[in-house]
């Protein structure tokens, strides 16, 4: 199990402590540990936000535990030295298509959610992110027009392929579910969205045990504060699934919990490359003062076990832990309690 430890910035370094706590704890066999510099760190050190020489480790590894990227510091570069060019330019060249993220209501931890206790407690929902194309990946600049004006722009595309391999993601992925999938878009105004649904439509086909409903994306933020319990499945562009998954996080009750897996075209239920991360950034606001909630950190190495390592069972173990620790209220600051980074990361630990 050869993985990739890219830690980041602000609080990326103190989450990845505690992931790498409950991993040691758990004892496995055959871990080799790689390590990199990433983002405003890569920047600092190497001048580049994803120095080769980090590529070439993430290339070589089996999986990557990548924390948060992003430092105030580097705001003003010229984009591509952007930190978050880092966490861009890792999904680009490992080809991570299928971004999913997880959130689930954990018992216990109702009355912490943004939303009423018995509104958020049906939640069980699996945004399924398309990590490659959109407004992301396309031609961007600020240029002068003609007549003097700066316009900024940013492309936005979807080829068929890349629409149809996101879909039959999501489509496996709801036959493992509850077998409901929604697939969010904007098609009553952008033509990429009217691609996205046709598609979407065409896969469908293939999937007769799932049943698939349409929703514009402005409905789908107002419907999953007032009644989350109605979503399975959720597929969306890369750009509304950023969006979406934020928001979600606080029905849940916190950004701090919400993981990710990161998956591509080898993807199959374990033995994959992948790439597994909060859904969270560097939070500069509380970074070295050990407040940043490392759960989510911690369930992404879940994902990790889970997905590229097929190591079941080890992932439940930490799910588990995980969950014990909220439910006998060990909670950060996040989530109106006062236990510290460290002390949440120790409290998952003694309870594996
Ligand atoms: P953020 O997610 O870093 O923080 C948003 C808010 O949530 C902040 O108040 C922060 O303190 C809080 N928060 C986030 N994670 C938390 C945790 N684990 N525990 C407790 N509180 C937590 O988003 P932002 O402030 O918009 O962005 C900060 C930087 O991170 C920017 O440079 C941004 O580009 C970058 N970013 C990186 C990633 C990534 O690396 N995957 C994701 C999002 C944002
Ligand atoms: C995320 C982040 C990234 C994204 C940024 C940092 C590029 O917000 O992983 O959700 O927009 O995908
Ligand atoms: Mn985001």
């Amino acid at each position: 199990m050869k993985i990739a430890f890219f830690a980041g910035d602000g609080i990326g370094p103190e989450i990845m402590t505690e992931a790498r706590k409950v991993l040691d704890a758990l004892a496995l066999p055959g871990v080799e540990a790689l390590e990199a510099d990433v983002g405003g760190a890569g920047y600092k050190k190497h001048g580049h936000p994803l120095p080769p020489e980090t590529l070439e480790i993430a290339k070589a590894a089996d999986a990557i535990l990548f924390g948060a990227v992003g430092d105030p510091d580097c705001d003003n570069l010229e984009r591509h030295l952007r930190p978050e060019q880092a966490i861009l330019g890792l999904r680009a060249a490992l080809g991570l298509f299928a971004n999913l993220r997880p959130a689930t209501m954990f018992p216990g931890l109702e009355d912490m959610s943004a939303l009423r206790p018995e509104v958020a407690r049906a939640i069980d929902i699996l945004i399924v992110r398309e990590l490659n194309g959109d407004v992301y990946f396309g031609e961007k600049a600020i240029r002068t027009l003609d007549n003097g004006l700066r316009q900024g722009f940013d492309f936005m595309s979807y080829d068929e392929n890349e629409v149809r391999r996101i879909a039959h993601v999501a489509f496996r992925a709801a036959q493992g579910r509850k077998k409901r999938l929604t697939s969010v878009d904007k098609a009553n105004v952008l033509e990429t969205s009217q691609l996205w649904r046709d598609v979407v439509i065409e896969v469908a086909a293939e999937y007769p045990d799932v049943t698939l409903n349409h929703m514009y994306v402005d409905n789908a933020a107002m419907q999953l504060v007032r009644d989350p319990g109605q979503f399975d499945v959720v597929v969306t562009g890369n750009l509304f699934g950023d969006i979406l998954s934020d928001q979600a996080s606080m029905c849940v009750g916190s950004i701090g919990l919400l993981a990710s897996a990161s998956l591509g075209e080898d993807q199959t239920e374990y033995g994959t490359k992948g790439m597994y991360e909060p859904i969270h950034g560097s939070a500069p606001d509380i970074a070295g003062q050990g407040k940043a909630n490392p759960m989510a950190m911690i369930l992404s190495l879940a994902m990790m076990l889970r997905h590229s390592f097929g190591r079941e069972e080890d992932a439940q173990r930490i799910e588990k832990a995980v969950s014990a620790a909220l439910a006998d209220g060990v909670l950060g600051a996040d989530l109106g309690g006062s236990a510290s980074t460290r002390e949440v990361g120790d409290a998952v630990v003694n309870r594996l």
